[in-house]
């Protein structure tokens, strides 16, 4: 059994996923540790990388087991797999390409290059890591998967999950779509989550509520000049937990901070009103290596995804969206989502 897997942009995200999913695959003592260990049959060592789509000159071309430690990457190493006789290659760059200066040389292919690699490499499932803000590159590897009947995790912010007119086209397609935005393993989305959900389901009153984050990554240069995506991804998640309660909520990517590396801290901020009106004030801090925390929730996605593709099942999954995703086409809380996930591995429902 297997998971074909295709991965557009070798970036941090990338690198752990892979790194995680052969270091787990060569050393069978260890314990894969994410929420579902078994997905209808699929475990993460059936996850096979098949394809994988760059625009950044020092990568493209490569073999991805090598491609994932090129600058600027900067993802903890933790494994470094032999070669995979997985090519990286070029694919449309489109908004993708950063400000002057950022990369070096940009190496471009087409939409047909990428329908034709995913076909000829037989991927099932195509991961889309591009940086945030890149919502044409996002619709042209949509595009892309469409043609070539391959699922698509959404794992960054741009709408396509939850645009009406993507989840229309899959789903006249038969293809599965998840997404949009990934939702940490334990990250700063899910834990401010679940922290106001717990204040609105005790009948507190939220007054406001702020969530900043710093990091190290190339993902934190991004989020300095394009931000606005990923702000709005994180703010819809953490209101949507307060059973209809209004209140201010600041939630942003704030600064990059070279010496951070891989690191990203989350400092997020709740005060709120008890009985009597009286003020209560929570505080959490969350220190993770950013691109790790990612990649067990994509381990999940990829194989939901190909369980639907094996039962024949196309369009938004909402059930896995909702488990995985911060900005899904149907918000649950963590429980909720967890509860339908199981139940749609079970079979007891569709989606
Ligand atoms: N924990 C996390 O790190 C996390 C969580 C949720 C969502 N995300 C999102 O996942 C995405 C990837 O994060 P990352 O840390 O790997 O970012 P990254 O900047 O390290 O990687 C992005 C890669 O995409 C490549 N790229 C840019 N344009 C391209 C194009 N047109 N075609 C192919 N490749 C292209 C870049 O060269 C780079 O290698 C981001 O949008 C991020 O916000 C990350």
């Amino acid at each position: 059994m297997q998971v074909r897997v295709g991965i557009v942009g070798v970036g941090n995200c990338a690198s752990a996923l892979v790194q995680g999913i052969e270091m787990y695959k060569r050393n069978p003592e260890l314990d894969p540790i994410v929420a579902f260990k078994d997905i209808g049959g699929y475990t993460p060592r059936d996850i096979v990388f098949t394809s994988a789509f760059e625009i950044d000159a020092r990568k493209v071309g490569l073999d991805l087991a090598e491609a994932i430690f090129q600058p600027p990457n900067n993802a903890t190493v933790v494994f470094k797999p032999p070669k995979l006789g997985v090519t990286v290659r070029p694919g449309p760059a489109l908004d993708g390409v950063p400000p002057a200066g950022l990369m070096p040389k940009v190496v471009e292919g087409s939409v047909e290059d990428v329908v034709k690699e995913l076909n000829s490499t037989n991927t099932e499932v195509l991961v889309n890591y591009l940086p945030t803000g890149a919502k044409k590159a996002a619709e042209a590897y949509a595009e892309a998967a469409l043609r070539a009947g391959v699922a698509f995790v959404n794992a960054m912010p741009a709408p396509i999950a939850t645009s009406e007119y993507w989840q229309r086209r899959f789903q006249e397609r038969g293809v599965p779509l998840l997404g949009d935005d990934t939702q940490n393993q334990i990250g700063a989305t899910v834990l401010h989550k679940t922290l106001i959900r717990l204040l609105a389901l005790r009948g507190v009153k939220i007054r406001h509520t702020y969530q900043i984050n710093v990091g190290g990554t190339p993902d934190f240069v991004n989020l300095m000049y394009r931000r606005g995506d990923k702000e709005k991804t994180k703010t819809a998640a953490v209101k949507m937990m307060a059973m209809g309660q209004e209140f201010d909520a600041y939630i942003s990517p704030v600064a990059y901070i070279q010496f951070l590396g891989d690191r990203k801290i989350a400092h997020t901020l709740i005060e709120a009103e008890i009985f009597g009106g009286l003020s209560i004030r929570i505080e959490a801090t969350l220190d993770v290596h950013d691109a790790w925390n990612s990649a067990a929730v994509v381990t999940d996605s990829v194989r939901l995804a190909k369980l639907a593709l094996d039962r024949g099942i196309g369009g938004p999954l909402i059930s896995a969206s909702a488990w995985g995703f911060k900005n899904p086409p149907v918000h649950m809380s963590p429980d909720e989502a967890y509860r339908a996930v199981v139940e749609f591995i079970e079979g007891r429902r569709d989606k």
